[in-house]
């Protein structure tokens, strides 16, 4: 295995065969992963405290490839004087995405068809900060992850914050399909089948800090989980957090199933020692 992950890349990148997610029943089991009980929930629980850390005092925030915004509905109870517009292709997912916001009675969350390669409707320089979670590997190719860039740098406001993560490409097909069917048993088969095809479009950690290089300002990093890129993740410094909501982070770690709980133990773990600082749990 640890040969296998760290030894020479064995395999090419293969763009999803999905690149919007439209498909009812995918949407469903990608939506049911993301439950509190669900196994997405350490990895949400983790990246909405990151992402509080990033964009904490910012009046105006994106979301490029919301989906059903499992990520972003949290984020946004989180930060309740933030106002967030989530943007997706797929209108069956900005479907179910409303939905979860007005389950949720959040006040602060608007939607838009938007491709992220595009941004037409956004204007320059009228965002405080722009987050992205899982959401680029369904890029096709390399350019567009490129025009992706260059959106992000022309709709954020000088000085702007920026938190974006996706899976980073992975040396060998075993280590793909190790991370894919990990928690076969406790999900449905379309996300694990959804789960190894990400894995198989993630781009490069390298494309990543070419892309963040060319296009973005120097104060966004690029860091990955330690030594193997399963997640990378692009962003500007943290922000120091209201006592009350480093207290409600806690408390939702506290109240994730035992196994998740002990997932997003092992996310902080790895995320740290790859240099992402400070844990925000710490
Ligand atoms: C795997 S989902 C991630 C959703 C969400 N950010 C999360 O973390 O759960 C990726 C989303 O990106 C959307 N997407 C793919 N290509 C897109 C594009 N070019 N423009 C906008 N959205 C896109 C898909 O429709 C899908 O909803």
């Amino acid at each position: 295995m640890v040969r296998e992950m760290f030894g020479e890349r064995k395999f090419p990148r293969e763009p999803e065969p999905d690149l919007v997610m439209d498909d009812p029943e995918q949407v469903a089991a990608y939506s049911y992963a993301g439950r509190i009980d669900g196994v997405m929930s350490a990895a949400y629980l983790y990246h909405s405290a990151q992402i509080s850390q990033t964009i904490h005092g910012c009046a105006k925030v994106l979301d490029l490839g919301c989906g059903p915004a499992t990520q972003l509905g949290q984020v946004a109870q989180l930060n309740p004087d933030i106002s967030f517009l989530g943007v997706d292709l797929s209108a069956t997912m900005l479907d179910s995405a409303r939905k979860h916001a007005a389950a949720l009675s959040l006040p602060n969350v608007g939607f838009q068809v938007e491709d992220i390669t595009q941004l037409e409707g956004i204007s320059d320089q009228s965002v405080d900060a722009v987050i992205s979670t899982m959401a680029v590997h369904h890029l096709p190719t390399r350019d567009l992850l490129d025009k992706c860039f260059q959106q992000i740098a022309r709709v954020l406001k000088p000085g702007g914050a920026v938190y974006l993560t996706d899976f980073g490409r992975l040396k060998s097909l075993k280590s793909v399909l190790f991370f894919a069917y990990m928690n076969a048993e406790h999900q449905p088969h379309l996300f694990s089948l959804d789960y190894e095809r990400s894995l198989r479009a993630a781009f490069l950690l390298d494309d990543f800090e070419d892309c963040a290089g060319k296009f973005l300002p120097s104060s966004v990093k690029v860091q990955s989980t330690f030594r193997v890129p399963f997640l990378v993740m692009l962003k500007t410094p943290s922000r120091a957090l209201p006592p009350a909501l480093v207290e409600r982070l806690r408390e939702l770690r506290r109240t994730l199933p035992q196994k998740y709980r002990s997932d997003l133990d092992e996310l902080r773990f790895f995320c740290k020692l790859g240099g992402v600082d400070p844990d925000p749990f710490g």
